[in-house]
């Protein structure tokens, strides 16, 4: 099928790259020339584990194009995405303006060039479909309106689309394993032939012919409505968000009774109606979803006269939590100022170059409210020289030069290559040899063998 992708974030990228390799001839069109550009060399412009290498190969078969030509796209893609990104507003609302320029310009752009099915993979507030529709339409009529201007007569395209709400749920880190093994699909739309083709179009995912495990049966394809596939969206995260924030709680309280959540989230775990994943407590949830979509299913809620009291508590306890490494240190040292902290990792989870919202950036901003000196080691920021914008931190270039002078170690991220570092030299290169585990991630008697004072989250 020919499939265009507007917007070539982690979203849009991963997606357009995987439905080229499964065969479908895509074209990714986004607005910044230079991304473009170097996408357009073969680079990818994000660190996604397996994106570069598929990227690769679909521009060499010829069924994956890069271009800033939002009407090449549109004329070329019987399937158009829509995924730009949809960042959060100070008042926690998503900011849908590039969505609305996105549908603006498909609208402005649609010839005539028979039916297209719109996808909305951006996460929008529930009822945007509706809303996309409307503005697509705005975009037909404005376009209408200049040509029958220009040649003195009246424009007589019939605009021939719908609208399908398509969420994703890919994790950064494993966005391509994620897409060539879903969970289940999420089609919403009220037109059986867009839902047609949206099926026609995942069939290979859905038969599992690109799965780890092709012995699975077929992924569940969930069609709703419209806003209900929106929902489902936010409900997912703002579930997996909340089951976070509970075990950070129950670590907590484990800290003052004397309890390990270690041992508490397995127990749990087992039971199969709880489930064992997304019970990791640590230093608190981040990242450019859970914390944006918490917050717009907050706001929604509370534009339509109620209040979400559940999840305004697990974002509480996540605020409360990005302080809890803090806590540790000022127990641990009392006086911060003049005090050197080593971070391990800086990204909001492993195995992504992404700082949205990331641990990281509280504590630092923590840390040199305090006085102290800031340092950081982390494998990709360090090694791209990527600064992101930090300030108030020193990148250091391996684990032992960022522990060299250090009062203390905090873990931010639970990069792999963590649990391999040489503790017992980088222990001898401290001023005080203390190791927060903001992950519950190394091996606690391993590091207190070699002399490092050891806290974890909970335990
Ligand atoms: C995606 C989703 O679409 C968002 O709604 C979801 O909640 C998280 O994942 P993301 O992939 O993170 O967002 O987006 P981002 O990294 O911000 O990239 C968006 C891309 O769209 C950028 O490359 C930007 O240049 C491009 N863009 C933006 C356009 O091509 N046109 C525009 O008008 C605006
Ligand atoms: C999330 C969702 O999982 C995905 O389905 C969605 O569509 C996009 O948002 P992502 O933000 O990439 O994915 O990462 P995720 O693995 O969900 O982790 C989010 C945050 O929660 C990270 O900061 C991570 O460190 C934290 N986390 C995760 C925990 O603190 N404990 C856990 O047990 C799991």
């Amino acid at each position: 099928m020919r499939v265009c992708v507007i917007g070539t974030g982690y979203v849009g990228l991963v997606t357009g790259v995987c439905l080229s390799h499964i065969g479908h001839d895509v074209i990714c069109v986004d607005n910044n020339e230079e991304k473009v550009k170097l996408m357009q060399s073969g680079q990818s412009p994000i660190y996604e584990p397996g994106l570069s290498e598929l990227m690769k190969s679909s521009s060499e078969s010829g069924r994956l194009q890069f271009t800033s030509d939002l009407a090449k796209g549109v004329e070329q893609g019987e399937i158009l995405f829509i995924a730009v990104g949809t960042p959060p507003l100070p008042t926690g609302e998503s900011d849908t303006r590039y969505v609305e320029a996105v549908a603006r310009g498909i609208g402005a752009n649609l010839n005539g060039s028979g039916y297209k099915v719109i996808v909305n993979k951006s996460t929008v507030p529930i009822g945007s479909g509706d809303w996309v529709r409307m503005i697509v339409l705005d975009g037909v009529k404005e376009r209408q309106k200049a040509s029958s201007v220009a040649t003195n007569a009246e424009a007589t395209i019939e605009p021939n689309f719908d609208v399908v709400s398509n969420p994703e749920f890919l994790r950064e880190g494993s966005a391509v394993y994620d897409t060539f093994n879903p969970d289940r699909i999420v089609l919403g739309s009220n037109s059986e032939k867009a839902i047609a083709m949206m099926k026609e179009l995942y069939e290979p995912l859905v038969s599992r012919e690109f799965a780890e495990d092709k012995s699975l049966p077929p992924v569940p394809v969930v069609v709703t409505d419209l806003s209900s596939a929106e929902m489902i969206k936010y409900a997912a995260n703002s579930f997996l968000a909340t089951k976070i924030s509970f075990i950070n709680e129950i670590a907590n309280i484990c800290d003052r009774v004397g309890a390990d959540v270690t041992q508490v989230a397995k127990g749990i775990g087992l039971d199969s109606r709880i489930g064992s994943k997304f019970l990791n407590a640590g230093i608190g949830w981040g990242g450019s979803c859970f914390p944006k979509d918490v917050s717009a299913l907050i706001h929604t809620a509370d534009d339509y006269g109620y209040n979400a009291e559940l999840m305004k508590a697990a974002v509480n306890v996540n605020i409360r939590q990005r302080s809890i490494a803090l806590e540790k240190l000022q127990h641990e040292l009392k006086i911060l100022k003049g005090k050197t902290i080593g971070l391990l990792g800086l990204t909001f989870k492993p195995d992504t170059d992404d700082m949205r919202d990331a641990p990281a950036l509280n504590l630092i901003e923590q840390l040199n409210r305090l006085g102290a000196k800031v340092k950081a080691y982390d494998p990709i920021v360090s090694q791209s020289g990527l600064s992101h914008g930090l300030s108030g931190v020193i990148i250091e270039t391996n684990a032992e030069m960022l522990a060299d002078g250090c009062d203390a170690l905090v873990l931010v991220t639970d990069w792999k290559e963590f649990l391999k570092l040489d503790y017992s030299k980088m222990a001898k290169l401290m001023t005080h040899p203390v190791i927060i585990d903001g992950r519950n991630f190394l091996d606690r008697e391993a590091l207190e063998a070699v002399g490092l004072r050891y806290l974890g989250i909970g335990r």
